[in-house]
């Protein structure tokens, strides 16, 4: 039976990890988030986890409010790479597996190709450079451990862009979105299930290893609000903008972002979904859950 310490999990993410695990009956899942195992506080989490003692940890726990985090730096700067460094030097010292999700967003946009796990990253802003700082702090402390690059995640839990589209388009005509930042969906359900193909492997890893992983294909923030639109069968109209049109947000981002997933494909021998398959996919569960109470 594998022990598996999740953070974070009222997110987005730990909440698809739980969605997800009646197909791993093998592992046994220790749920927590920031009122149980606030990962900041370094001496109550190693007293957690040696309390546990799990063999894998996947953090799920994240400072992700990309706008707020230019005037919030600090906070950004504890979760996403202090309490990594923290929480990757704990699973050095105890021999415990780790996983650690971070973000396309690490890359300036700049390259016009996909991204792979080999090109150097650029952070264009705040939030960025703390999630690139956390990559450093668990390269530098050598657990076993992956590093899973994603980008733009959505669920059907917590806050995502697929629920504000879907709340706005129910009251608005139209909606301004922008359609000069492109890059992939993820489907948080799609990384779940790869997270849980994986952790087997971790500790045999020697090191740490970085992946790329969103869904495949390739869209603009415009288009999938179009999708989104128009899977749930809404009356909206999308406007495309350019970033500049939309008017200034706080924190860069970048221009083109496509993750290349070649790695992770092979090495665990996955196939990913096409981002429309698994947004219908999403759009359904919603629309289920919805049925239920109504
Ligand atoms: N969301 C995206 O579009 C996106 C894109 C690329 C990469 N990623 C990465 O994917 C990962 C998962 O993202 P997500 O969307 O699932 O995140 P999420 O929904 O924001 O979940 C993060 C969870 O961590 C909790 N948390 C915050 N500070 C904590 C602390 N000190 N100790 C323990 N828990 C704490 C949060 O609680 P509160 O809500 O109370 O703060 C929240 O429940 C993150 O590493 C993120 O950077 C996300």
């Amino acid at each position: 039976m594998l022990k598996v310490l999740v953070t974070g999990a009222n997110g987005q993410l730990g909440k698809s990890i739980k969605a997800a695990e009646r197909n791993y009956r093998d592992y046994k899942f220790y749920y927590t988030d920031i009122e149980e195992l606030d990962i900041t506080n370094y001496e109550e989490t190693e007293k957690f986890i040696l309390n546990i003692q799990p063999d894998i940890i996947i953090n799920c726990a994240s400072y992700n409010a990309v706008d707020k985090a230019e005037y919030d730096h600090q906070k950004a700067i504890e979760i996403n790479s202090k309490a990594v460094q923290s929480l990757a030097g704990m699973a050095k010292k105890h021999q415990i597996g780790f996983v650690h999700i971070s973000t396309d967003y690490i890359f300036d946009g700049q390259k016009g190709t996909a991204y792979t796990e080999m090109d150097d990253p650029n952070p264009q802003s705040k939030y960025a450079h703390s999630k690139y700082i956390g990559e450093q702090a668990v390269l530098t402390s050598k657990p076993n451990a992956a590093i899973i690059r994603t980008s733009w995640l959505y669920s059907e839990y917590a806050h995502n862009f697929v629920k504000t589209i879907l709340k706005l388009a129910q009251t608005k005509d139209e909606l301004r979105v922008v359609n000069d930042q492109i890059g992939t969906p993820t489907y948080a359900g799609d990384l779940a299930e790869t997270i849980l193909i994986m952790i087997p492997s971790i500790n045999e890893f020697g090191g740490v290893k970085t992946y790329n992983y969103s869904n495949e294909g390739l869209t603009h923030w415009a288009e999938f609000a179009e999708a989104i639109i128009d899977f749930s069968g809404l009356d909206c109209m999308v406007i495309p903008v350019s970033t500049e049109e939309y008017g200034l947000t706080k924190a860069a981002r970048p221009a083109y972002s496509l993750l290349d997933k070649s790695k992770i494909k092979n090495e665990f021998n996955i196939l990913i979904p096409d981002w429309k398959e698994s947004l219908k996919k999403c759009i359904n569960n919603l629309e289920k859950e919805q049925d239920k109470h109504e």
